[in-house]
């Protein structure tokens, strides 16, 4: 399937100067919503996953459907004040200020095995929090997956030291 022909670029959202990858299109569409989460999966190919990890919120879309597949658990990644259990933060840098990610403390074991899933890999700094909030809970980050790599914001180079795979890349 053509993924791209399902993701429509959104001029100026959500500001000035900024194309945004809608997948909304995609989503709403019955055959490229199962196809989408079919080759997501094969992304795996056959590893083991314990758990699931998504980042809010539209790393909540695919996240639990990948997780039902892979007979693992899902986990979300929240943005601060969200979980309501005992959390563990991780705070990192935006191009203007900062941003805060929690996870519950319970939520990953130690050994638990992991995939990090997201719709968008852009600066990564998202992914790079969360596989930070992920090991230091004991977690082992078999690979983070994404739907889109926006490679020319070079995101993957802070996450270089995990298997980082990505349906559609720009
Ligand atoms: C977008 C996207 C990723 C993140 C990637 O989320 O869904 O989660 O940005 O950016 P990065 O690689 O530069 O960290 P956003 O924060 O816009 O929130 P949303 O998922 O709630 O729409
Ligand atoms: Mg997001």
């Amino acid at each position: 399937m053509n993924f791209k022909s399902l993701i429509r670029d959104v001029p100026d959202f959500p500001k000035e100067g900024v194309i945004f990858k809608d997948i909304t299109l995609l989503l709403q569409n019955p055959k490229a919503l199962k196809e989408t989460a079919n080759a997501l999966y094969k992304l795996l190919e056959g590893q083991k996953i314990d758990k699931v990890v998504g980042m809010e919120s539209r790393g909540f879309i695919f996240g639990p459907i990948l997780a039902k597949k892979l007979n693992a658990g899902f986990v979300p990644v929240r943005k601060p004040g969200k979980l309501p259990s005992k959390t563990l933060s991780e705070t990192y840098d935006l191009e203007y200020g900062t941003d805060t990610l929690e996870i519950h403390i319970d939520g990953i074991e130690k050994g638990d095995r992991v995939l990090i899933h997201d719709d968008v890999l852009a600066t990564g700094g998202t992914a790079k929090a969360t596989c930070r909030l992920i090991e230091k809970l004991g977690g082992e980050i078999v690979q983070l997956n994404f739907l889109i790599e926006l490679t020319f914001l070079e995101g993957g180079s802070k996450i270089n030291n995990y298997p980082v795979k990505s349906l559609v890349k720009y």
